[in-house]
């Protein structure tokens, strides 16, 4: 029998494209260190290292710079079936190039069954929410009533 993936691709896009010079984001690499996230201000240099992490769950990341950031909030929840959820265990949090469209990843194949992804893309200072704090659940909350897309996929 074929196991069957949903993943929930949560999407907001804040109207006002940002060509202001700093932008802050809040920032972490895992379930762990978000719990404490940082503030980073965008630059090159963490767009860079947030790059780096997607490259680790998601396959054909573009290798580009630019000089427009948005911040990131990126969670796959880990599901057993079709609503068993286990745990979240992939959190990314941080600066990203616009240009990257870092909520529109392939997922690498181990993480892309079982999995739902919760993310989006904004344009303010730490408009990715304090993901150890409240605001991340409401965000989320108001993100899936205002858009949800759902895409399921059947794996052999
Ligand atoms: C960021 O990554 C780009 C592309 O890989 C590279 O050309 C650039 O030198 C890097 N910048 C920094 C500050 O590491
Ligand atoms: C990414 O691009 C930079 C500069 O264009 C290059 O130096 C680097 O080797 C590239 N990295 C990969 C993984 O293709
Ligand atoms: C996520 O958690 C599941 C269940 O514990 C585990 O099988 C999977 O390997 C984890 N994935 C990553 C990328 O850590």
């Amino acid at each position: 029998m074929n196991k069957i993936a949903f993943t929930g691709c949560v999407l907001i896009a804040f109207c006002a494209l940002q060509f202001v010079n700093s932008l802050s984001c809040y920032t972490c690499y895992s379930p762990e260190e978000c719990k404490k996230a940082r503030v980073i201000t965008c630059n090159e240099v963490s767009a860079n290292e947030t790059r780096r992490e997607l490259e680790h769950y998601h396959r054909n990341v573009p290798n580009i710079t630019s000089n427009i950031y948005e911040c990131l909030s990126l969670t796959y929840k880990w599901y057993s079936g079709y609503s068993n959820l286990i745990r979240s265990n992939i959190s990314i949090f941080g600066c990203v190039y616009k240009d990257l469209n870092s909520c529109s990843l392939i997922a690498a194949p181990e993480i892309s069954s079982h999995n739902a992804r919760y993310c989006y893309n904004c344009h303010y200072d730490k408009c990715n929410g304090n993901p150890a704090g409240k605001l991340s659940s409401s965000v989320y909350t108001i993100a899936a009533t205002v858009v949800a897309l759902m895409l399921a996929k059947a794996y052999a």
